[in-house]
Formats: C-alpha cells, structure tokens, sequence
C-alpha cells in the first residue's frame, strides 16, 4: 500500500515537471558563451559564500581559526560547493552542469592554489582561461574599448567577446556616441557630462520639435493643427467633418483622433449612447419622456378605452 503511494507521488512530480512547459524550457536554455560562463562562476561564489564559515559556526579559539584556514582550500569544502552547484540556476541549467563538468579541472586548481593570487574567479575563469568574457567596458575577439555611449546606450559586446562595441542607444537618443536626441525628443537638459532628452508633445508630427509643450511642435500629427495661438490643437472631428460616422452610429472626439459607437438599438440614428439620444425611434419603438421604448399593445388599448370613456 505504502508503495503504491509512493509510486503515486512520484508520477505526480515527475508530471508536475513536464507540466511546467516554460520551467523546462528556461533550464535547458543553451546560453551565450560569457553568460554561460558568468551563471557558473556565479552559483560558485554563492557556494563559496555558504561554506565561508564551514561547519563549526562560531568559535575564536586558535585551534578554530586553523581548522577554518585548512578549511578554505579544502577538498571537503570544494565537494560541498560542487554538490549545489548551478542548483539555483534557473535560466540554463543544464547548461551550467554542462560547463561546470567539463571545467572541473579548471575550478578545483583555482580552488585549491589560487583563490588568494586570482580572488576574481571570473576575471581568472571566463576571460583568462576560458576567454569567453571580456573586462567590462570592452568587447570582441582581443577585448578592445566599447565606444563612448555618454551613459544613454548600451555597448554591443560589453564584456563578451562579441559584438562590434557600437552603441546601442536608449529610447529618445541618438548618434554613434547616443549624444543627440532623436527626431521625437528635444533636449531638455546638457552640460559637459549630461544630456538628456524628453519626449515631444503627443500632438508634434514629423520633424519633432523644439521643446516641450504643443507649441513647440514643428509640424503637427494627423488629427491635429496649428494654433497660432496655442499650437497644435486638436481637430475635433465629430464637430468639424459632419457625418464622420455612417448611420447608426454616433461620433466621439478623442485626441487626434475620433471614434464610432453603435447607436442604442432602440434608435434609428442617434447622437450620442442610450435610449434617450436617439434622432428617430427605430422599428417597434415609440417616444416616451424622450426615450424610445418598446411599442406597448396595452398602453395601446388603454388609450382606446380613455378615448371611448370621453
Ligand atoms: C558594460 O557593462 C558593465 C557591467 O559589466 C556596465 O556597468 C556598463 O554600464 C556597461 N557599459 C556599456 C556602455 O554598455
């Protein structure tokens, strides 16, 4: 009985894990050769924080200190961190045991004879060993400087061996060096260090504009025009293009744009939502209070009944 339970609960996990279609597909993701080099190094670290005080918390005795110190380098300790590691890995695990069997050798002689000279195991690992990284800020085969993105873009190949170390600019900048605003952003602030840039007026069309607020438009965006006044001005279509909406429907001015709604069903022809917006009453419907209703046969012959009454 006991068994069969057992058994029970094993198929449930294992079909709990093969109903998670994404969990499944993040852990066999195959990752690039820097990232996959950098989850590695990083799950090591975190082994290495978690035995740092090995097992005998506390304790400042002598004899403690040394065991601690024989510790640090130990084998024992070096088999715990193995056991976990890229345990917590999420996004491409497979492929950090991949990586970490295949580079066993690597980070037990880094472990046991170079922790002290070489403390950055992924300076040691990925860029020198491995050369699958570069320092940060460089980039390509022999780790060359990125171009300077004046911190508004990203460096394509940034600490990887890849990429042409162009910018990649962030939204609203542009330029080789992302020290221009793009054509829909204008400068709003810039000294020797800083630029930044803010979005135009939603009302600015083609060819952006000069700072912020409608006025400062250069052309304005369908659905608008220009104010002499007040610059680009919504066109409010309901009113100014008569019959923008075919019948049975009802204009709504929004902006720079406008919509059509269904009439109320009770309508034929309205000027707005509901039963009391109607132009004309549709089929089987009659005017009531200012509302089209049902046609109603016994208000009918109750009329009938007043009219034989008088
Ligand atoms: C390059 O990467 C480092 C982190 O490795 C980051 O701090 C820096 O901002 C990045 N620089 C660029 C230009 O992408």
């Amino acid at each position: 009985m006991l068994l069969k339970i057992l058994f029970a609960l094993s198929l449930l996990t294992v079909a709990a894990a093969i109903d998670d279609p994404q969990k499944q597909k993040d852990k066999s993701t195959k990752l690039p050769p820097c990232k996959a080099c950098s989850v590695l190094v990083e799950s090591f670290n975190l082994g290495l924080e978690k035995t740092k005080r090995g097992k005998h918390a506390g304790g400042d005795a002598a004899w403690e200190q040394e065991k601690l110190r024989s510790y640090k380098n130990s084998e024992v300790r070096f088999v715990e961190i193995q056991e976990q590691l890229c345990a917590e890995v999420k996004r491409g695990q497979d492929h950090c045991h991949t990586l970490s069997n295949e580079h066993e050798t690597l980070l037990e002689d880094w472990f046991t004879h170079k922790q002290e000279e070489e403390p950055d195991l992924h300076s040691w690992l990925c860029i020198k060993e491995l050369t699958v990284c570069c320092p940060p800020e460089t980039f390509g085969p022999n780790c060359q400087p990125c171009v300077d993105c004046n911190s508004n873009g990203k460096c394509k190949g940034n600490g990887t061996r890849k990429g042409n170390g162009q910018c990649l600019c962030d939204k609203g900048y542009a330029g080789a060096n992302c020290n221009d605003c793009d054509e829909q952003h204008y400068e709003s602030f810039r000294d020797s260090t800083k630029l930044l840039c803010t979005q135009c007026h939603a009302a600015c069309g083609d060819g952006g504009c000069n700072g912020g607020g409608p006025k400062s438009c250069r052309k304005c965006k369908d659905g608008w025009r220009m104010d002499t006044e007040s610059g680009c001005v919504d066109i409010n279509e309901c009113v100014e293009q008569h019959r923008a909406c075919k019948a049975q429907k009802f204009c709504v001015n929004n902006e720079g744009s406008f919509s059509c709604l269904d009439c109320d069903r009770s309508c034929d022809g309205c000027d707005g939502d509901g039963p009391d917006m109607c132009l004309n009453c549709a089929d089987g419907y009659n005017r009531q209070d200012g509302k089209c209703v049902v046609e109603d046969i016994q208000s009918d012959e109750t009329e009938t009944t007043e009219r034989e009454e008088l």
